[in-house]
């Protein structure tokens, strides 16, 4: 059989290969760390699991409206009413099985073949692969992503941007002045904007993380704010994210929806409400108070770490450091697979997010972890540079 080209010029996602070869190696009894995973290390917060539980015992295990059941889109929509001081209505917002499922329904409704999707570097690993799976050509800018190269993505016809903030995989949060750029360069194109706000609740500034719209409210009519309970309420797996946006996008996005998964699980959409109406605002603030305190260990030990630069992240739960070990020799993707063979410490290769010579290191793992984990890495490190 012959498949599509589409599906052929598609990549696996490198994060999800990694965890398998680590979790791989586990099993075959080896002592890993796993610095990789891109999800919380508590389990869901119970009064969330509660309201799962509770979902099963009435019997809410029946098919739901497909673009989420009415209280969950009733609650988003006025959560973020207020979170971004607009107006939103349940008819803009879709629920979907998870931000990921949400970001490739909407990147799919709003691009033709052959559009162009200006994806700033580095870029979380699925977006090039959602623009792709819907015929577009995802394009990247020279350099880092500033008004200039917006235009000039725009000048070469680009139809839209996606903005991820704080960022997977740098942890970088935008500055007022850096925002209000964007924003501003955008405002003077055409282009839709997808806003993958999904760690906009791990943030560790006081100052909040700026929004495109904070500074252009009117680019809500073309502005796809994409966010979920994944990562803020450690629920990776309940599979539930949703995105506000105008109606008619909100509209066709939730047609693709019903022909292709129906409904989000309804167990999980009731959890959903319950993470969402607050009812575990006292575990999601433990959460983060750990997140904080871990980003500033990490740093601390990575501080030590000769071999590699980095900045610190103000947000997520990652760091993205640039090796500095001899650019002739160094492929991130053998340096991870090294390193995982070696020293049995599992990250990411920078490769898989258009950044090749950097690695991603999640801190979304036990304090023991992180220390043994970084231990190991500077042995590693200090062997690659004298070697
Ligand atoms: C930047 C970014 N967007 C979206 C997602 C997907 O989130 P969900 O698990 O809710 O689909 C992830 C998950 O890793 C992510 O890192």
């Amino acid at each position: 059989m012959e498949y599509s080209r589409t599906a052929m010029s598609l990549t696996p996602s490198a994060t999800l290969q990694l965890s398998a070869k680590a979790k791989e190696l586990q099993s075959a009894g080896r002592d890993i760390i796993s610095l990789s995973a891109g999800q919380p290390d508590f389990p869901t917060p119970i009064p969330i699991a509660e309201a799962g539980i509770d979902a099963i015992r009435e019997g809410k295990t029946v098919y739901t409206a497909s673009t989420g059941i009415p209280e969950l889109k009733e609650a988003v929509a006025a959560q973020y009413s207020i979170r971004r001081n607009m107006h939103w209505l349940p008819s803009n917002v879709l629920v979907g099985c998870g931000a990921k499922h949400n970001l490739a329904s909407l990147i799919r409704v709003a691009i033709d073949p052959g559009d162009k999707v200006l994806l700033p570097r580095p870029f979380w690993v699925s977006y090039p692969e959602m623009v792709k799976a819907s015929g577009g050509i995802p394009i990247f800018p020279e350099e880092c992503i500033n008004g200039s190269e917006i235009r000039k993505a725009a000048g070469k016809g680009a139809v839209g941007v996606l903005l991820n903030y704080p960022s997977n995989p740098t942890g970088f949060v935008p500055t007022v002045s850096f925002m209000s750029e964007i924003a501003d360069a955008i405002a003077e194109t055409d282009m839709w904007v997808i806003s993958d706000d999904i760690y906009e609740d791990l943030a560790y500034l006081d100052s909040g993380v700026p929004h495109i719209l904070d500074f252009h409210p009117e680019l809500k009519e073309r502005t796809a704010v994409v966010s979920g309970v994944s990562k803020t309420y450690a629920m990776t797996g309940w599979r539930i994210g949703y995105s506000l946006a105008c109606s008619e996008w909100t509209r066709l996005a939730g047609i693709l929806q019903a022909h292709s998964t129906s409904n989000p699980c309804s167990i999980s959409q009731w959890a959903a409400l319950a993470a969402v109406e607050g009812k575990a605002s006292r575990e999601r603030e433990e959460m983060h108070r750990s997140f904080h305190m871990r980003r500033d260990l990490i740093c601390e030990l990575l501080d030590r770490v000769d071999g590699m630069e980095f900045k610190k992240p103000d947000g997520a739960f990652y760091v993205f450091p640039r090796l500095l070990t001899d650019p002739q020799k160094l492929d991130t993707n053998r340096f991870c697979s090294d390193l995982l063979e070696e020293e049995g410490v599992a990250v990411i290769p920078g490769s898989a997010f258009g950044a090749e010579g950097y690695i991603r290191i999640s801190f979304a793992a036990s304090e023991d972890d992180i220390r043994r984990g970084i231990h190991r890495l500077k042995e590693f490190l200090h062997r690659r540079l004298n070697t």
